[in-house]
């Protein structure tokens, strides 16, 4: 990963340590994508921005919500687990720390920023993570090793996944990130490839997959499934709910984006779960073909 050195304000949570990233290839550290954030009005009118109040972006990215946020007159700290997904910052007295929303409620405590009136949670990944990082995470990108590590303090890589677990923890991948019906044959089909050469790239994945159905659909719900067990995105979520309602302000309201129903599930499970009132749900059919099944949730804290 290239270090950003642009800004001062973009600094690290203190917990983080580097360690470098084994198999990521290089990528621009200058960009042509436009990241055109879901669901921008909706969310930024769902959070009810007042001015001088203090906002958490939490998925900073390339920093759409949180240049709509400051508009509003509010004061905003950034958070994004990838360092090189921040491209550049709205606004100089903008801070972003590069993190993990998991932390959110120890991030902001060390920022002097508690409590909040409000905070967004756009999961995913951005336009420029897909396209451009060179991570594989796209199954378009062939060339790509498959590394779909989000942070640099990340060891296992999808490779690593594809390469070393067995049949039964693949499976148990596939089935609950991704719920694809094809799951045993891949699986079986991938085990016949990885005895014979170590599955490094994107196209080798896709050759594997690519025995058993032709379906793009396949192919994006197994490389969801990886990505997400890569970067424990059900467990940081859950952390990043949970911990999120803490810090707000009674009243404050929490933005959560999701594009998938496993995320979507979770977020239901929990809000049943921790008895979460005042929650608003609103689905949009976005033009785009990746906003198609964004979701908004809002929740309100209790006053
Ligand atoms: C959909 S993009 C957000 C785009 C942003 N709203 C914008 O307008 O540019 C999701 C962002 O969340 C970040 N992210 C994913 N998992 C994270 C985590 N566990 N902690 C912090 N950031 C995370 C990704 O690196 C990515 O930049």
């Amino acid at each position: 990963m290239n270090k950003k050195t642009s800004s001062t304000r973009l600094t690290r949570s203190t917990r983080s340590t580097r360690s470098t990233r084994s198999t990521s290839s290089t990528s621009s550290t200058s960009s042509l994508i436009v990241h055109t954030p879901v669901l921008l009005h909706e969310t930024i009118a769902a959070l009810q921005v007042k001015k001088d109040g203090r906002y958490i972006d939490a998925t900073f990215g390339m920093g759409g919500h949180a240049r709509e946020i400051l508009k509003g007159g509010a004061n905003v700290l950034g958070i994004d687990w990838d360092e090189e997904a921040v491209r550049a910052l709205p606004d100089p007295a903008v801070k972003v720390v590069v993190g993990n929303y998991a932390d959110i409620k120890r991030i902001a405590e060390e920022n002097d920023f508690v409590p909040v009136d409000g905070i967004i949670l756009d999961l995913g990944l951005s336009m420029w993570q897909i396209r451009e990082s060179g991570r594989g995470f796209s199954y378009e990108k062939d060339d790509e090793l498959l590394d779909m590590r989000l942070s640099n303090l990340l060891s296992i890589t999808a490779s690593d996944i594809v390469n070393s677990y067995s049949l039964e923890e693949l499976y148990e991948i596939f089935s609950k990130y991704s719920e694809e019906v094809n799951s045993w044959p891949i699986i079986r089909s991938l085990d016949r490839f990885r005895r014979m050469k170590r599955i490094m790239t994107v196209g080798e994945l896709k050759e594997a997959i690519r025995i058993v159905t032709k379906s793009d659909a396949t192919l994006a719900r197994v490389f969801q499934a990886l990505r997400m067990k890569v970067n424990h995105e059900l467990e940081n979520i859950r952390s990043a709910i949970i911990n999120s309602y803490e810090i707000l302000i009674p009243g404050g309201r929490l933005a959560v984006i999701t594009f998938h129903p496993t995320e979507d599930r979770l977020i239901k499970r929990l809000i049943r779960e921790q008895g979460y009132k005042g929650v608003r749900t609103r689905r949009i059919r976005a033009p785009q073909s990746f906003e198609r099944s964004a979701q908004l949730r809002v929740i309100t804290k209790n006053i």
